[in-house]
């Protein structure tokens, strides 16, 4: 039997995930190791690889086939827009999309005047103002610390991700409007779904099962 392969977003989500897969029984010891710099774990018994992977590029690795399966969250899914089957969400990390900014740029987005939109997705942004809105922005990349951009004029909103919402309030920032909802997602190359169809979907339904019971 060949590995079957996940790539894994590093971090909490990893490690969340394999959480997940130890109830099923699936373990590798040495990625419990905190103090290890390791980037591949295997469980010989159940033949399965996992390897930790910076979040951006998991949806890379699962279309080229390097990993059969991944784990990431939506955000990255929606803004990397690869050939891969999305196939189950965790639930993990559930946060949401928005355009962000303070309370007085809420009547230049409603009245469609040109306005700058800073963000780390650019292209969620597009698709979102340029196909859902049919709004014309100028669109800025930004790679973090995305609420500054208002506070320091470089744009009049944000596309950002909000999860409990504090670091837009202590920065006088507020939703102005809901993109779309984001956790953290079972991706599958597509070939693989087909020459493995079996065991993934076998792994994807007892993966399903846990998710519904932690619901
Ligand atoms: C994310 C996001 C927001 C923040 C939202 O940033 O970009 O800044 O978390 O969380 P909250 O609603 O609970 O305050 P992250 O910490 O990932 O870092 P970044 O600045 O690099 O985007």
């Amino acid at each position: 039997m060949r590995y079957l392969t996940f790539a894994l977003a590093k971090g909490r989500l990893a490690r969340k995930t394999m959480e997940l897969l130890g109830r099923l029984g699936i373990r590798c010891e040495e990625f419990y190791d905190s103090k290890t710099r390791r980037l591949i774990f295997t469980d010989e018994a159940h033949k399965m690889k996992f390897f930790l992977a910076k979040a951006s590029d998991v949806p890379t690795y699962v279309e080229y086939g390097a990993a059969d399966l991944g784990v990431v969250g939506r955000d990255t899914i929606l803004e990397e827009g690869r050939q891969i089957y999305e196939v189950l969400d965790l639930g993990l990390g559930r946060c949401r999309m928005c355009v962000c900014g303070p309370e007085d740029s809420r009547e230049r987005l409603s009245h469609h005047e040109l306005i700058r939109v800073a963000t780390k997705y650019p292209v969620i942004a597009k698709d979102y103002f340029y196909n859902r809105k049919q709004q014309t922005v100028e669109i800025i990349k930004l790679n973090g610390s995305v609420e500054l951009a208002p506070l320091v004029g470089l744009s009049e909103v944000i596309v950002d991700i909000v999860e409990t919402g504090s670091t837009l309030k202590e920065n006088g920032l507020t939703v102005l409007e809901e993109i779309c909802g984001l956790s953290a997602r079972v991706v599958v190359n597509q070939v693989s779904m087909k020459m493995e169809n079996e065991r993934i979907t076998d792994l994807i339904r007892r993966m399903r099962g846990l998710v519904k019971e932690t619901d």
